[in-house]
């Protein structure tokens, strides 16, 4: 039988948790064997964390798979959960939002002001018209607006669709009249790169093609120039002069919360929908579990964007569930210069922080001596999400910001699982640099065959979830078909085979001889080399781990020896020299570096060195377009490129630069 995917890297390097952190962690290693004792009545005391204005009646109803009930019968108010309960509690002074403009102009927002924001929001929607169930689309700057916008839906039982702001009229209002919304939340702009960046007129233009568009809500965050029209109101004439006083209803726990629309690397956006009781729930624990949040002390900063689901679950939902204070920054990383991120932790004196592998590789670019510069010692638990962060990165962060002291929590999930699956728990897993190590309490993941068998540890394949699980997404918006094809037609029943349920997560994963998760990657990505399946993880992991290497993306190219042929596009760590002899020398030295390390199968046919990689809007690589250059094709479609130019540099390069030797 031929192997699903090569296991080609090892990895013995450990870290175990820091005793101090061990003792006092908020979850220890029973919580292992409870959840495996009895799954439900796990997540049943996890639900239990959160305020029911009516309890359940059955912890998950499963009768009609995949379409999962959680917590049926059961009602709350999710607004109710992040924000008045706090305040009840005699926490209403305590600083809910330590906001940061790009520019340097700060907000404070205390657990009281959020709730007077919220209540005011909640009641100028509903003079607005929205009602439970209503579809409402946020196209906002990083500011708490946005936040304070969700949460005003929520409280009222409207469904939320927020659309990244950084995205096209095209996008946006495809995502309008899927969701057929009855009104967009927006701002005139927001800071980027130092200037004002304007969001209303790709609003004027969406809207002007959506009939289903009532009202336009507009808070002035940089004072810009806006087209008027008759369907725009001011929320500074309208929220902020509405009634403070807003009564939550509770809702079903099944009632719709919001739609993420997920592009992934192709195709129709996909409207993932997510629910009420069973997502704050798994978001609230694991906001709770994987970061250890101690909400009296901890100061706790994520880098996402509100745009993708890492901003719903762990800037309003968990955070703000578990009361604590966070940090939320408007802009970007090197505004005014690359330091930003460290003075942003040194003045906030940030404890836990939560960012992408792709942000951690180019602060390795930008060199060491940055971060060494401020005094990060207030860090305790260090975060990454988003895609494999390679050892050598995951080193760099361990060594640059956690100064050899924290945990890294490298946690894996997705748009669709709502909230974290796989990840260490800060104060229970000895780490492995570049693992996601072990399914959470109460999560049953698995890597499978293409048979859907499981692998043996040292054995790589599908990543898979065997359960239903709280925050899971219960359908694609109004395509059940499409539901039931992506996820559950590759394995187990839907597939027609087994009782078992199963779900496809897309990527290739593999397990050590401990046991212990790697993620390698989209498994469209996967490369096959002379009948072998290689990972682009492995392969650009390897490039990284060379000193000279600050970040690596591998396609396989077709080849007419191998089928397909490895080429990587690598960017040399800022000293490097480059030019002419020097360039051609360190081309040969890590193509050797590559067979060394993995072995000759993963030797790239051709290496080219380029200044930037192409990245979707959340830092994903697109190896999609990094292929058509590696096939001499025109180029597909760029729209969800961040930086179109980037495209034009790489296959420039690519018709002068080095082949096979
Ligand atoms: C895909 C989901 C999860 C929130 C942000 C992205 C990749 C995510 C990891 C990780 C390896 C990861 C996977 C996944 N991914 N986290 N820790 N290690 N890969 O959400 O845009 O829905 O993307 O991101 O490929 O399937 P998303």
């Amino acid at each position: 039988m031929s192997e699903t995917l090569a296991n080609l890297s090892s990895e013995s390097r450990q870290f175990p948790p820091p005793e101090e952190l061990a003792a006092a962690a908020n979850v220890k290693a029973g919580a292992y064997e409870e959840a495996a004792a009895d799954r439900l009545a796990f997540w049943a005391t996890q639900a239990d964390r959160l305020t029911w204005a009516k309890k359940w009646d059955q912890v998950l109803d499963w009768s009609n798979p995949p379409f999962a009930k959680w917590f049926v019968g059961g009602e709350l108010n999710i607004a109710y959960n992040c924000v008045d309960r706090h305040v009840e509690a005699g926490r209403g002074d305590k600083v809910a939002i330590h906001w940061e403009g790009e520019p340097g102009d700060t907000r404070t927002i205390t657990y009281a002001e959020l709730l007077k924001l919220v209540s005011q929001a909640a009641n100028t929607l509903t003079e607005l018209g929205i009602a439970a169930g209503d579809r409402v689309a946020i196209y906002m700057p990083m500011i708490p607006e946005a936040a304070v916008a969700m949460l005003a839906c929520a409280r009222i039982g409207a469904t939320h669709s927020v659309v990244f702001g950084g995205f096209s009229v095209d996008a946006l209002s495809t995502r309008i009249k899927d969701a057929d919304a009855k009104l967009v939340i927006t701002a005139d702009g927001g800071y980027r790169r130092g200037k004002p960046s304007a969001l209303k007129p790709t609003v004027d233009e969406a809207v002007a093609k959506s009939p289903s568009i009532e009202n336009v809500l507009v808070v002035r965050r940089t004072g810009q120039d806006v087209e008027w029209t008759d369907k725009d109101k001011w929320w500074h004439e309208t929220v902020e002069q509405a009634s403070p006083e807003h009564q939550a209803q509770p809702f079903d726990a099944e009632h719709p919360l919001f739609i993420l629309y997920t592009s992934g690397t192709t195709g129709k956006p996909k409207g993932i929908l997510h629910t009420t009781g069973g997502y704050l729930t798994q978001v609230s624990y694991t906001h709770n579990a994987v970061f250890d949040l101690k909400p009296e002390t901890d100061v706790y900063w994520c880098t996402a964007d509100i745009g993708w689901v890492t901003g719903h679950s762990y800037i309003v939902y968990g955070p703000l569930s578990n009361g604590a204070t966070q940090v939320m920054y408007e802009g970007t990383p090197d505004t005014p210069g690359r330091d930003r991120f460290w003075q942003i932790v040194d003045k906030y004196k940030v404890s836990i922080l939560y960012t992408a592998p792709t942000l951690i590789r180019t602060m390795m670019k930008w060199g060491d001596d940055i971060p060494a510069g401020y005094d990060l010692s207030s860090l305790r638990v260090l975060g990454s999400v988003g895609e494999p962060i390679n050892p050598e990165a995951w080193m760099w962060y361990r060594e640059n910001i956690g100064r050899n002291r924290t945990p890294i929590v490298d946690t894996w999930w997705q748009t669709e699982t709502g909230g974290v699956m796989i990840s260490p728990l800060p104060g229970v897993t000895a780490t492995k640099p570049g693992s996601a190590m072990t399914p959470l309490p109460g999560i049953t993941a698995d890597v499978v065959d293409d048979q859907a068998e499981s692998v043996p540890n040292g054995g790589g394949g599908f990543l898979v979830l065997r359960d239903p699980w709280p925050s899971m997404l219960r359908t694609i918006w109004g395509d059940d078909k499409r539901f039931l094809d992506t996820y559950w037609s590759r394995f187990g029943a839907g597939a027609g085979s087994g009782d078992e349920w199963i779900y496809f997560a897309g990527d290739g994963a593999k397990k050590d001889e401990d046991g212990a998760l790697w993620l390698l990657g989209r498994v469209d990505d996967v490369m096959l080399v002379s009948g072998h399946n290689i990972s682009t993880t492995e392969v650009e992991s390897a490039l990284v781990s060379h000193p000279s290497v600050a970040e690596a993306a591998v396609v396989g190219a077709t080849d007419p020896t191998t089928g397909q042929a490895i080429v990587a596009f690598v960017i040399p760590r800022g000293s490097v020299d480059t030019e002419g002899d020097a360039g051609d020398q360190l081309n040969v030295e890590l193509r050797n570096h590559v067979s060394k390390t993995l072995g000759p199968i993963a030797k790239p046919r051709q290496i080219m060195l380029v200044p930037e990689l192409p990245k979707t809007r959340s830092g994903k690589i697109m190896r999609r377009l990094l292929k058509d250059v590696a096939e001499n094709r025109s180029l597909g479609d760029v729209t969800t490129l961040q930086d179109s130019a980037v495209m034009e540099l790489i296959s420039k390069g690519m018709q002068t630069g080095k082949s096979e030797d």
